[in-house]
């Protein structure tokens, strides 16, 4: 896996469980729209695991990408105070597969700034970044 950022390291069995993990979901995806099957995979914290996949809608704008049905699913199931460790992000169509701009302030809202993303990028290979390096500037609410 190529690395664009130094930061905190994903060991490889667990980027294997967790690519596994995305592709599994990935093959439930609704994509009768875009044909673009994407899986999602995130690993807590506290060592556990959700995934998503993306879930289309006629309306164009009303869909739900993995990544954010990852993270819903990791709430709806531990509850409010997830933290997340790594997100790794796979597709069924060999594609490259960044995350999108509303996904990357989705994963930064449970994230350290060192919390690492992986995605197929535009070379066709797996890479590693931190959220922090994907999102500079993110969108806090003032206190
Ligand atoms: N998609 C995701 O699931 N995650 C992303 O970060 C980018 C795009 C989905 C949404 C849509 O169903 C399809 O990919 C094509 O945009």
């Amino acid at each position: 896996m190529s690395q664009n950022e130094s930061a905190g390291t994903v060991s490889n069995s667990q980027f294997e469980q967790l690519r596994e993990l995305a592709l599994a979901v990935a093959a439930k995806a609704y994509a009768p729209y875009s044909g673009f099957r994407v899986g999602a995979a995130v690993l807590l914290e506290d060592g556990r695991t959700s995934q998503g996949c993306n879930v289309e809608n006629a309306s164009y704008r009303l869909t739900t990408c993995a990544e954010q049905a990852a993270i819903s699913s990791a709430v709806a199931l531990y509850g409010p105070a997830i933290r997340i460790r790594t997100v790794v992000i796979v597709n069924l169509n060999q594609s490259a597969c960044q995350p999108c701009g509303a996904c990357r302030q989705t994963i930064q809202e449970f994230s350290s700034h060192d919390t690492l993303v992986c995605f197929p990028a535009e070379d066709g290979q797996m890479t590693q970044s931190t959220i922090a390096a994907l999102l500079p500037h993110a969108f806090v609410l003032a206190e």
